[in-house]
Order: structure tokens, then sequence, then C-alpha cells
């Protein structure tokens, strides 16, 4: 069933630990090729020769052990289709969730770009403690899988929420994650979010109330789906995938064409200011006694269409890239979707309407009708970003 896959299995210093050896057991049986690396809390639970022999492979607990050219960290991080992290101590979720790598399970983690699982395992008042949810969300909302324990009675005599959620559901998790990440469907994604930003002078600017949301539920999604994922942004977010910071249209169309030759679906959901200021002032513009002050604008470049022009041009090459749009109307938002979609020359645009205050701009939540190229088109009934994001791709990729 995991023939040719490699999963990398992290543990800490909890109980459960011991537990993990009947799941290397079970993915060694699965014909996976498993290592693990723990801290070094983990090995008074269980021990490396364990370990050892259930993955058949080395097993690695201090950074700079082995004799690679490659710091351990990136070789480990490099070789893994997916990494898991069972038992996850509440100290190691928090770690993970600030970036920091003291020891080589955090330092692996944190140079990972594929799926990571985290199947946190601690007494119940710690699960429970908001810093360790705020964390745990923390990581659940940049795209790493987490598995909630179970309740029940716990090793430290509490009854309670903490225990390791079971190893079928760790295993089946891991399956289902491997499958949808199948490496011959990866894809490389290039999404934008947010709305640009267009300097008046050094304290103004012109932009827009596009909070990102959309165009990073889409980034998360086609992350989690094990695509190569790259997000060009005007919002400052973390992501374990490729982030682009940009600030106006211009430097946005920079960072797409540079992106353009090795894409294989590029999705624009960023509120792309179609103007610009002129003659942007390099001092702050001061008052003055007149009543009006009139600020010449000039027109931004369409990234949209030259992207669909440069497609066009290039249709000898065999190259097929996928190129969807979004449209973002307070009016006869079909009617007025039907034509930009022909006037931009994008394969799909996504059309939202703004004007409602319950999707949309900034909300949670987005409505939206999909129209494709050959003038179908089809509806997604409300629901949250992440539900939209992902019926966007599944629509887009079939
Ligand atoms: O960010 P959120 O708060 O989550 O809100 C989501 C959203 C409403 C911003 C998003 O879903 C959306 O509709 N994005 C597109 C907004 C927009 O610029 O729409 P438009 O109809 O003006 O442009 C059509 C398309 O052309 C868009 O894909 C846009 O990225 C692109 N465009 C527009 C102008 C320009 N100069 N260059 C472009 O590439």
């Amino acid at each position: 069933m995991l023939s040719g896959k490699n999963i990398l299995i992290g543990i800490t210093g909890g109980i459960a630990a011991y537990k993990i050896c009947e799941l290397i057991r079970m993915f060694k049986r699965a014909n996976a090729n498993v290592r693990v690396i723990c801290t070094k809390n983990a090995l008074n639970f269980v021990t490396k020769l364990t370990l050892q022999n259930l993955s058949q492979n080395e097993v690695g607990v201090e950074e700079f052990e082995l004799d690679e050219y490659k710091p351990e960290h990136i070789s480990y991080a490099d070789e893994a289709d997916i990494m898991l992290i069972a038992p996850a101590t509440a100290n190691t979720i928090s770690k993970i969730a600030h970036g920091i790598c003291d020891n080589l399970l955090t330092s692996v983690v944190c140079a990972f770009r594929k799926p990571v699982i985290i199947a946190p395992a601690m007494n119940c008042n710690m699960w429970e403690n908001p810093i360790i949810q705020k964390n745990l969300q923390k990581l659940s909302s940049i795209g790493y899988k987490i598995l909630e324990p179970e309740s029940g009675f716990l090793a430290c005599g509490y009854e309670g929420k903490g225990r390791l959620c079971s190893l079928e559901k760790i295993f089946e998790e891991t399956i289902q994650i491997l499958n949808s990440t199948n490496s011959n469907n990866q894809k490389k994604y290039v999404i934008t979010a947010g709305g640009t930003i267009e300097d008046i002078d050094p304290v103004r600017y012109i932009s827009n109330y596009s909070s990102g949301k959309m165009g990073i539920a889409l980034a998360d999604e086609a992350y989690k789906n094990g695509n190569e994922t790259i997000l060009i942004t005007t919002v400052d977010v973390e992501r374990p995938y490729k982030v682009i910071k940009v600030k106006s249209a211009e430097q946005m169309q920079d960072a797409v064409n540079k992106e353009f030759d090795t894409a294989d679906v590029i999705i624009m959901a960023a509120a792309v200011a179609d103007y610009r200021v002129k003659n942007k002032s390099e001092q702050k513009i001061k008052k003055t006694c007149d009543d009006e002050l009139t600020l010449e604008l000039v027109k931004n470049p369409d990234i949209l269409k030259g992207l669909c022009e440069k497609k066009q041009n290039e249709m000898s090459k065999p190259r097929d890239v996928k190129i969807v749009g979004f449209c973002a109307e307070s009016e006869n938002l079909l009617q007025n979707a039907k034509e930009k979609i022909t006037k931009k020359g994008c394969d799909f645009l996504i059309a939202n309407d703004i004007s409602r205050k319950d999707i949309g701009f900034s909300s949670d939540y987005n409505e939206v009708t999909i129209l494709k190229k050959n003038g179908e088109s089809k509806k997604l009934e409300r629901a949250s970003k992440q539900e939209i994001a992902r019926q966007i791709l599944k629509e887009i990729n079939e």
C-alpha cells in the first residue's frame, strides 16, 4: 500500500511514545520506508535500539550526527514524503509554532515543505491551556494537520482529553494525505492574494478591502494536496510554503511573471488596483489653502490579461498552464463576469459578489460562480473560504 513512500516519524517525550513502536510496524507492514527521529526526552520512554530495529533504519536524535554532505535536518526533510510527530508534547508543539529549532526534530520540521501531521498527547490541563490551544491553531492555520487527542484515563492519573488518538487514525490519515499528494500529480501553483497598495506619498496610499483570505485559502488547499505552492501577496502571512511579499500591482506583476514559465496553475485572487498615482510624491504632500487636491492616476498593467496573452503567444509549446481569474462585482455579477472572461481570456473566472457583507471582501465565507472558457458555469453555495477553495481546485482540475 505504501510501497515507495518515505515516512518520517518524530517522537517526543511523552508516555505515549511506546505506542509508536506499533505504528512503525503498521507502516512497515504496508511497505513504507520509515525513518525515526526522537527528542532526547523521548528516549526516556522508548529505546533507540527498539526504534532502529522496528524501522530498520538509523534513528536520529542529535543534530550533526550523520556523515553526509547535507546537514541532517535538510537530508531528513528532503527524503520524506510526509512527516508525523507523535506523540507531540506541549513543549515541542510550542517550539514548532514559534519556529524554534533547538534539536534535530524541531529543525527538521522547520525545514519540511511537505505535509506534516501532529498528534498531540499530554495532561488534560496542559491540553486546555489557552497558550497550547493558540499554538495549535497557529499550526493548523498554516497547513499542519492536527489529530486531536482523545478523552479518557490519562497516564498521569487524570481523566480528560489528552490521550494520543488511535494509531489507526494516524495510519489512515497518513495514507489519505499521501494518496492525495501523489507526487506524479504534483503541480506548481502560483496564487496571488490581497489588495495591492499604490503609494500616493510616504504616508498615504490607494488600496481596497481585500484581506487576502480567499487567495490564502486557495494556496493552503493547493499545498495540502501536495503541490508546490507559491503565494504572492500583499499581506503579512507565515506559511510552510513559499510566500513572496509584494506591495504594488507592478511588483505583483513582476513576481507572477517570474513564475510563469514553470507554473501549471496561476490563480489571480488578488484585488489589483486598476490605477496608480502618476507622480508619486517622495515627500509627504502638505495641506494647502486650496479646497481641492487632484491626484492624477495612470492605468496599472492588467496582470491577468498579460498572462493570458503570454499563454496565447506560446500556444505552439506543449506546456499547458491553467489561468484562473477572479471577478469582484457589486452589480450584474454574472453578466459582467461573462464579459470579463472573454475580455481577459482566462480559462476559468471565479465570480463573487462584493456588495454582500456575509461573503466576499474580508469575510471568512464566500459564494461564487465558476465560469469556464467554454461557456459552462457552476455555482458554489455559501461556505467557508477553505471549503470554497477546495471546491474551486477540484473543479479546475477535472
Ligand atoms: O481577499 P478577501 O478579503 O478574501 O476577498 C476576496 C476577493 C473578493 C478579493 C477575491 O475573491 C476577488 O474577487 N479577487 C479579485 C478582485 C479583483 O480585482 O477583481 P476584478 O474584477 O477587478 O479583476 C478581475 C481579475 O483581474 C482578477 O483576477 C484580478 O486579480 C485581475 N486583475 C485586475 C486588475 C489588474 N490591473 N490586473 C489584474 O490582474
